[in-house]
């Protein structure tokens, strides 16, 4: 017998699939499992190799060889094929265990020791304290999409094709600058829409996210918050405007505060005003000569959002009769509503959200 034939004897399959058979065994991992498939079923293997001699054999050594060799491969393939089913399994149960979160760890944890617990952001909270301001008067709160229509942001609202805001320098266009899809430069168009989608008389107040193309600075951001509310009735008048706008500051700043109208100009507003609160640091005392207000810059104001009556054009475009309805809208940042609130002076602190900066505002504003 030659010593390739010897390959192929009872014998060698034997022990070539019981040595398989027991590494396969213990195989601890599918990285194990991989090579010992590669040894014992590879092509080099000892089987493999038997497998490669059968064609030099003649006759019934040829077929008992044949036999012999092909229930081992089964037997080894089977074993092979079983075992990485098991470790598939057992990296499955650890994965679960390895990766298992307790969900009542981080509180016990923080209890004890200074983990922080997450803290939520100043202006979400802001946002909805709003929102409750206005629902216990009676409004509704109105959504609109982030990418928004050209026409809902712009036309719309009687802001016309060549105003510099629609230029791509403060605009976010959406894909190309005729694509007539804008990421919102305002939470004004959800007046457009609540005005479509309801009938007067319309009380909404609808807090969200708008765009610019401004670069981040101490008191810019590009993507920042606004909260536009908008009342359409009969005999609505600057009056109500002023009403609402002093209770809403009075919620934010106190009793305390003082607000006025400064004329101004929006579009969709005639007339338009902005409202300013008397600055609340220097008491409105203009600059003296020992007091330098930072907050004010001695103007005694502070700026803190756009108003008006809503232009009869724009009541119109929304199929409401503007002879029969009037309204008023406002729209505040509410970056800024917090910066004043707070004294906070760099907008990078809300833009970052580090929790060591909003779990110092709590739940509630
Ligand atoms: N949308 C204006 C802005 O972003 C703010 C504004 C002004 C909203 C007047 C209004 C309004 O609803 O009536 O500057």
């Amino acid at each position: 017998m030659s010593q390739d034939s010897n390959l192929v004897s009872a014998e060698s399959i034997n022990l070539a699939v019981s040595s398989a058979l027991s590494e396969i065994d213990k195989a601890n991992d599918l990285d194990e499992l991989k090579l010992i498939k590669l040894n014992h079923a590879g092509d080099r293997s000892p089987i493999a190799l038997a497998n490669r001699e059968i064609g030099s054999l003649q006759g019934e050594a040829k077929s008992e060889a044949g036999k012999r060799i092909g229930q081992a491969r089964s037997v080894v393939k089977e074993a092979l094929d079983n075992r990485m089913v098991e470790l598939q399994n057992n990296r499955e149960d650890s994965i679960l265990v390895a990766e298992k979160v307790d969900v009542t760890q981080v509180l016990a944890n923080a209890k004890s020791s200074s983990l922080v617990v997450g803290a939520r952001h100043p202006l979400t909270t802001i946002a909805e304290h709003i929102a409750d301001v206005f629902i216990a008067m009676g409004y509704e709160i109105a959504e609109g999409p982030e990418a928004e229509a050209e026409w809902f942001n712009f036309d719309s609202l009687n802001i016309s094709e060549d105003h510099p805001s629609r230029s791509s320098s403060d605009t976010f266009y959406v894909e190309s600058l005729d694509s007539g899809v804008v990421m919102r430069t305002q939470t004004s168009p959800v007046q457009m829409r609540a005005m479509l989608e309801r009938k007067p008389p319309i009380y909404v107040i609808a807090p969200g996210k708008v765009f610019r193309t401004d670069e981040l600075d101490a008191t810019h951001t590009p993507v920042f918050h606004q909260v536009e509310g908008l009342a359409v009735d009969k005999n609505l008048t600057m009056a109500d405007l002023k009403g609402t706008l002093d209770h809403l500051a009075k919620t934010m700043f106190g009793e305390e505060i003082e607000t006025r109208f400064r004329p101004s100009y929006f579009p969709f507003t005639e007339p338009s005003a902005e409202l300013d609160l008397k600055c609340f640091v220097c008491k409105g005392v203009n600059k003296k000569e020992d007091f330098d207000c930072k907050t004010c810059r001695n103007e005694g104001w502070i700026e803190w959002g756009g108003c008006g009556m809503v232009n009869p054009n724009v009541l119109e475009t929304a199929g409401i009769d503007s002879t029969r309805y009037s309204g008023f809208a406002f729209g505040m940042g509410l970056e800024r509503t917090l910066m004043f609130r707070y004294g906070i002076t760099d907008m990078h602190d809300l833009v970052e959200a580090d929790i060591r900066f909003t779990s110092n505002f709590g739940l509630g504003i």
